[in-house]
């Protein structure tokens, strides 16, 4: 135990390694930990394999409706293997460009489990295998793990394969004749997408009278409609009774039904993941699993901080980064505070859904005096151009007093690439008025906003 390092990271993920690399530049010494992979979730079994997998379902989707842009594309099919293999690639090759970050900021990489042990006059001690580390402060960056519901016969299935997380599930290779997704929420509805055009027939059961939660009812309501065009079949205000050993069994107001499945998809949310830890050796406060914060990041105690999902506020990969961030530069001492009012969410399906900033339902609920104003998408040239299905919206919820961008929700293409420019425009509070001068370029589907700020 001779080093003190100015900062020991637990967890490799998007908190973690970004709180890492960001101490690192600064001049800090800094001993990351991370049990499995470095890139935790996000890099090994979330964002990025998730895309990588969406990506060739999407230019497969393409290439099978080509007569409709005019090209021949006969018997199209995906091999799923092949597909897999690829992500698998992209995830290796962006886990070892992480590894180099580590590499060039000058952080300890300690690939093992580590468990707080208490704290001395010196710091805070950590041990990993058989090794005692001991640093002036913690960051603890542990991320989440899948939520499972004690649903009967949910546990045996995952036991015998039957039933999937979404670890499991990005690394099958073989597409099962049918899918059932318990839970319609991102995961659920980005799986759905992808399964479904690999040609699964895929079932998806959600406890809520509609999909993808939070967001703006009537997007959501047009990515149902969508999808369901498209075969996925939807059973709504479902509550799963029972998992048994070739199916789903539920009920709704119709009564008990039941579905059957080659594979189950488990995604009805994820939980804070702190087990083992060692929280309570030093008193760190949780509130049901989640490590609480202040608004630098700062746990209740001094020199603790707690970063991404293990947080339980947003769980997303770029808030996890600003969250790190904002750690870093109070380690620092630089002041700097975190806000949640304006981070975009993408559900990455084919069409897209990105949101930030109130939804309708909640700027009512809040009493806010706002203006709503909706277009189609097909205001836009570029949309018209390049789509065959014309479905997509974006709305936009202003504040009537003081005419500022309170939300932006859209669905449609690009909405994961135009969203930061509104998370842009409500971060810095912006006007209508200043909207309307900013130049944006044509054709593209981000022009709508700009058409929007003229309706206002
Ligand atoms: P994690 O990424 O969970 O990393 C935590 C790490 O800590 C893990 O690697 C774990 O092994 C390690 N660890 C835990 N305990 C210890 C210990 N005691 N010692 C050492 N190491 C430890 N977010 C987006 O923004 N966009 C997306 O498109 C997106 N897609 C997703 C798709 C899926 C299928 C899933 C599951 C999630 C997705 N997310 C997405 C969410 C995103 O992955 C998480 O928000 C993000 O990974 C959180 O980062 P984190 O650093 O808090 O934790
Ligand atoms: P989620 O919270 O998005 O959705 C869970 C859904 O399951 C909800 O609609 C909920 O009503 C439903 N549900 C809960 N219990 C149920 C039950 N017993 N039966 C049926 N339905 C039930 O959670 P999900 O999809 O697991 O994803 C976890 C998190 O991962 C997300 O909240 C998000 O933070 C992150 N993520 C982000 C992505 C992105 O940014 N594109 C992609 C995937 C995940």
């Amino acid at each position: 135990m001779d080093v003190v390092y100015d900062l020991i990271v637990i967890g490799g993920g998007p908190g973690g390694y970004l709180a890492a690399e960001r101490a690192g530049q600064a001049g800090l010494s800094v001993a990351l930990f991370e049990k499995r992979a470095l890139g935790g979730v996000c890099l090994n079994e979330g964002c990025i394999p998730s895309k990588a997998l969406l990506n060739s379902a999407k230019i497969a989707d393409y290439a099978k409706h080509g007569s409709k842009y005019g090209i021949s594309c006969e018997n199209v099919s995906i091999n799923h293997k092949a597909v897999v293999k690829r992500k698998d690639k992209v995830v290796r090759t962006l886990v070892a460009g992480v590894a180099m970050k580590m590499k060039k900021n000058k952080v300890t990489v300690v690939s093992e489990e580590a468990v707080i042990q208490g704290r001395t006059a010196e710091g805070f001690v950590v041990k990993a295998k058989d090794n005692e580390y001991i640093a002036k402060r913690l960051v603890i960056a542990t991320g989440s793990v899948p939520a499972m519901p004690p649903i009967p016969g949910l546990h045996e299935g995952y036991k015998n394969g039957f039933v999937l997380t979404n670890r499991e599930i990005l690394d099958i290779t073989e597409v099962p004749e049918k899918l059932v997704i318990i839970g319609g929420g991102v995961i659920g509805l980005e799986m759905a997408s992808y399964f479904n055009s690999v040609g699964s027939h895929v079932t998806v059961i959600e406890m809520l009278d509609h999909i993808a939660g939070p967001t703006d009812r009537e997007i959501s309501n047009i990515l149902l409609n969508n999808y369901k065009k498209k075969g996925v079949d939807f059973r709504l205000s479902a509550k799963v009774t029972e998992i048994t050993g070739n199916g789903v069994v539920f009920e709704t107001a119709e009564g008990r039904q039941s579905v059957s499945a080659n594979k189950v998809l488990v995604s009805i949310g994820r939980r804070p993941f702190t087990e083992g830890l060692g929280l309570e050796k030093i008193g760190v406060e949780t509130e049901r699993g989640r490590i609480k914060t202040d608004e630098c990041m700062q746990t209740n105690i001094p020199g603790v901080y707690a970063v991404g999902d293990v947080n339980g506020v947003s769980m997303l990969a770029h808030t996890a980064y600003r969250e790190a961030e904002v750690c870093i530069n109070n380690i620092l001492g630089k002041r700097d505070t975190m806000r949640y009012n304006a981070i975009p969410s993408v559900i990455y399906t084919n069409p897209e859904v990105g949101c930030v900033g109130e939804t309708e339902e909640l700027a009512k609920e809040k009493g806010i005096d706002v203006e709503i104003v909706k277009l189609p998408l097909t205001y836009s040239g570029r949309y018209v151009a390049e789509n065959t299905e014309l479905d997509g919206i974006v709305k936009v919820i202003v504040n009537k007093k003081y005419r500022t961008i309170l939300g932006v929700h859209m669905i449609g293409s690009y909405a994961s690439e135009i969203i930061y420019g509104a998370a842009m425009m409500i971060e810095s509070e912006m006007r209508v008025e200043d909207i309307r001068q900013i130049v944006f370029p044509h054709p593209t589907v981000g022009e709508v906003i700009k058409e929007i700020m003229w309706e206002l």
